[in-house]
């Protein structure tokens, strides 16, 4: 065999491996890309599941989700969903996707549930990178630390308590970890604002150019809504 003969047989086979190996990689990818994306579905699942007990809604609560546009509150770049939880038709508890970037490590993935009141509802952990043993335990499953939201609000909390104990707050943080549970108190309380800027918007009230005329002074409405 030639020289140039040789050369062209091992380029034909590296070529070969080349392709076979970024074949195995792209299948490799699509398989575990579709694994993540269910086991995220199945976390999100148990979780609105853990925030909103079955009693309490009666309708599906992984379809019935509006596409909130990024926005700074919700901490992402990209659109995130809100689900709704309902009884009768009528929304009483928001559950929101939020983010933080402000951990020690990478994102992490919240879902913040807030009753129509304004009031946390629960929080819970969707997705985080932060340190086994410090910064992981907002996992539910390593503490109890992510209940310590529920009950509260922008009205029965001040911004300054919004924090971290170390921060001068009331949330506790956790031994040799503040980062972690910071960002994680700060991310909360900008889902709160976030909720109380589209407040009509999650709960689908109906805005004015699909509501019925009324017959009412202007004025009896403003209050109605002022009330609202
Ligand atoms: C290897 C390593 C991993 C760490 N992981 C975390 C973490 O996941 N979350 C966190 O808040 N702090 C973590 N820390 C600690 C932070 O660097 C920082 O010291 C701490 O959050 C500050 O809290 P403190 O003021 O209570 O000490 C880690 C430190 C080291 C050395």
């Amino acid at each position: 065999m030639s020289t140039s003969q040789t050369v062209l047989r091992s380029a034909a086979l590296l070529a070969l491996f080349a392709f076979l190996g970024t074949a195995l990689v792209a299948a490799t990818y699509q398989g575990t890309r579709d694994q993540i994306r269910e086991n995220e579905r199945l976390a999100l699942l148990n979780s609105l599941r853990q925030l909103v007990p079955e009693s309490d809604y009666d309708n599906n609560l992984l379809e019935e989700r509006i596409t909130l546009p990024a926005h700074p509150l919700l901490g992402s770049d990209e659109e995130r969903f809100a689900y709704l939880a309902k009884l009768h038709g009528q929304v009483h508890t928001v559950l929101l996707e939020v983010s933080s970037r402000e951990g020690y490590t990478g994102t992490i993935n919240l879902l913040v549930a807030i009753h129509k009141s304004g009031e946390v509802a629960g929080v819970r952990t969707l997705s985080h990178a932060e340190t086994p043993g410090l910064g992981d335990l907002i996992e539910i499953k390593k503490s109890e630390w992510i209940l310590g939201f529920n009950g509260h609000s922008l009205d029965n909390l001040t911004r300054q308590q919004w924090q971290v104990k170390r921060d001068g707050g009331t949330f506790d943080q956790f031994t040799g970890a503040t980062i972690t549970p910071r960002a994680v108190v700060k991310a909360v309380y900008r889902a709160l604002r976030y909720f109380n800027q589209q407040r009509d918007k999650l709960l689908l009230k109906p805005t004015p150019s699909n509501k019925p005329p009324s017959k009412q002074h202007p004025e009896e409405n403003r209050e109605k809504r002022d009330e609202q």
